[in-house]
């Protein structure tokens, strides 16, 4: 069953198994990781070295897309799956552009709600929040973040790096049309997805065993598939795209990405 808390609690951090908030820190460099996600983290990156960059491509994405909403006049945003807080994070994009914006991030890893609660102190009250609260969970997910953002007023929705954690037979959809219903007309999905359609068979059945093997799940989409997830929404150009394509100008590029691609499709959508 999906759990759903609010910031009181502090549930046990299991640090048996990797789970994918420490391995995508490990993969940013980040220091709030154990030798399990490093292990399996080392494990991915031996399939493709690429992997940190491309980390780092999928951030940098999240960066502009943060940048480009805010100037459109979204000022309420709700990031699902946010992950270790790495800076710059969202709420500081979205603020700088707008200082009232407001912030709901989610993630269903305590070792997030750890971080979290530290980024909470010494920001403004009602600027930020954070809960702890299974995606799968979109009833809680919205009631907390009711408590933050007007949910009758546009609001941007972030599903970064999160979908393809989530097999269809799982509920992909269900979930991000739960939102999609949910939402006032004007708002925004922002999506990014990791995609096998650039690697080998061969590779993404090890990659895919490897997660099994440790009891995560990964659900590798392709471009088509992806796309599904935009039923509904009115792509905004340049539609969907890798990561590094969706508007370049908007940041710096990623040292290193030159010559690389970020394996990750991404698109930001309407609702009208
Ligand atoms: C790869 S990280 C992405 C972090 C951030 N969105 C970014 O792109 O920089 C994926 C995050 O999704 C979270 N996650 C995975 N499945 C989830 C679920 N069912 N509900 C909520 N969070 C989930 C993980 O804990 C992790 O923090």
């Amino acid at each position: 069953m999906p759990e759903s808390q609010d910031t009181g609690a502090a549930p046990k951090i299991d640090t048996s198994k990797p789970h994918p908030a420490r391995m995508y820190d490990w993969m940013l460099g980040g220091k709030d990781n154990y030798p399990v996600d490093e292990e399996l983290g080392r494990q991915m990156v031996a399939l493709e070295p690429q992997l940190p960059l491309m980390a780092r491509m999928n951030r940098a994405f999240m960066r502009r897309a943060t940048r480009w909403l805010a100037t459109q006049g979204i000022d309420q945003f709700l990031d699902i799956g946010s992950g270790i807080p790495t800076e710059p994070n969202l709420h500081q994009l979205a603020q700088r552009e707008r200082p009232e914006a407001r912030v709901v991030y989610c993630d269903r890893d305590p070792i997030v709600m750890a971080h979290a609660e530290a980024l909470l102190r010494g920001t403004p009250e009602g600027a930020l929040d954070f809960a702890l609260v299974d995606a799968h969970d979109t009833a809680a997910v919205l009631a907390l973040a009711a408590k933050t953002l007007d949910l009758s007023l546009p609001v941007a929705v972030s599903l970064v790096a999160l979908l393809h954690f989530i097999r269809d037979e799982d509920g992909a959809h269900e979930l991000v049309s739960a939102f999609k219903d949910a939402l006032a007309p004007g708002s925004y999905l922002v999506l990014s997805h990791f995609t096998a359609d650039f690697h080998s068979a061969e590779d993404i059945a090890k990659a895919s065993g490897a997660y099994r093997a440790k009891g995560l799940t990964a659900a590798l989409r392709t471009r088509a598939e992806f796309s599904r997830f935009l039923d509904g929404f009115e792509p905004v150009e340049p539609g969907v795209v890798l990561a590094e394509q969706w508007h370049p100008e908007l940041g710096e590029p990623v040292p290193g990405q030159e010559g690389h691609i970020s394996s990750t499709y991404a698109a930001v959508a309407r609702k009208n």
